[in-house]
């Protein structure tokens, strides 16, 4: 029999590629996104920063010195090397590290695009899944992160592009994510706004005080109580330490909140499987994972 699943929607747990397949390629590039689609992924998460030319790229830390070999190539730049502090053009000549376990090649996969290891802009990202989509009737989501949530400039920027993409909301899986809750709340009334309907996750750690959960909001250092999350989001995205629990997500979905936890980094099938199935089973909406073919995995076993 099909399983019964007690996520909100009732379907599987989505499996959320996250910094792309970066368990296995470098994060953060086209052919780590490709990779984790071909892995079966429902979502691929861009971070995203902004270069000194106003174009958003995906790059999860806001300089380049862990990810690229920007340290080859040029001189430290007000100090350090930020993404902000550099022009397209530079970052286009930069070439994308492996980072953790990740290496640059993945038996039996070649990457189908030129440049596969470059820091992808965001443009780039959508028009890769969304190139998928077109090609197989798949709806595979994209989950992008604000990474300076309280930029409105920024948050516009990003908005305006999905929705010339088509990540409008008629793309299922679509959330728009940050650790700000201000942020959260800004974007989504600025979707209201541009009649976008995507979802909005807000980030954070679950802090329980006596029987009452919230999210710990990193930007202003307080907790978001529940309730006042769910006044503007549609998720939650939640660390998997701290004080998260079945009741948490229990809790969660009666406010109408899907939760989905991070960072999953199993490595092996029976890793996977240990570290799966008791949030399966708590009812977990979706897995942000370096390893999208573990998860995938995990789930086709049941
Ligand atoms: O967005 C969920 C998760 O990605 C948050 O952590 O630091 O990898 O962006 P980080
Ligand atoms: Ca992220």
């Amino acid at each position: 029999a099909a399983p019964v699943y007690a996520t909100l929607s009732g379907e599987a747990p989505l499996v959320i590629a996250h910094r792309g397949a970066s368990g296995y390629l470098p994060e953060h590039t086209l052919a780590g996104y490709e990779l984790a689609i071909k892995m079966g992924a429902d979502v691929v998460e861009p971070d995203l920063q902004q270069t000194a030319d106003g174009v958003l790229v995906a790059i999860h830390d806001a300089t380049l010195i862990r990810t690229t070999n920007v340290a080859d190539l040029f001189e430290p730049r007000n100090g350090g090397y930020r993404v902000a502090d550099f022009t397209l053009a530079e970052i286009k000549t930069l070439t994308a590290l492996p980072t953790r376990t990740a290496s640059t090649s993945y038996p039996g996969y070649t990457p189908s695009m030129a440049d596969p290891f470059r820091v992808p802009t965001f443009e780039e990202v959508m028009a890769l899944v969304k190139a998928h989509n077109q090609a197989t009737g798949d709806t595979v989501g994209i989950y992008p992160e604000a990474k300076t949530p309280n930029s409105f400039a920024m948050n516009a920027k990003i908005l305006e592009q999905m929705q010339a993409y088509g990540f409008d909301g008629s793309v299922p899986n679509t959330f728009i994510q940050t650790f700000s809750h201000e942020g959260a709340r800004q974007l989504a009334g600025m979707q209201d706004i541009l009649a976008m309907d995507n979802a909005i996750a807000a980030l954070g750690y679950v802090i329980k005080t006596g029987d009452a959960y919230g999210v710990y909001d990193a930007t202003t250092q307080t907790v978001s109580a529940l309730d006042d999350l769910a006044g503007f989001a549609d998720g939650l995205g939640v660390n998997l330490g701290y004080d998260l629990d079945a009741g948490f997500i229990e809790a969660a979905h009666a406010l109408g909140l899907a939760v989905h936890g991070w960072t999953f980094r199993p490595t092996t099938p029976e890793a996977a499987e240990a570290q799966f199935l008791p949030w399966i089973e708590a009812g977990m909406d979706g897995f942000f994972t370096d390893y999208p073919a573990l998860a995938v995995g995990a789930l086709d076993a049941l």
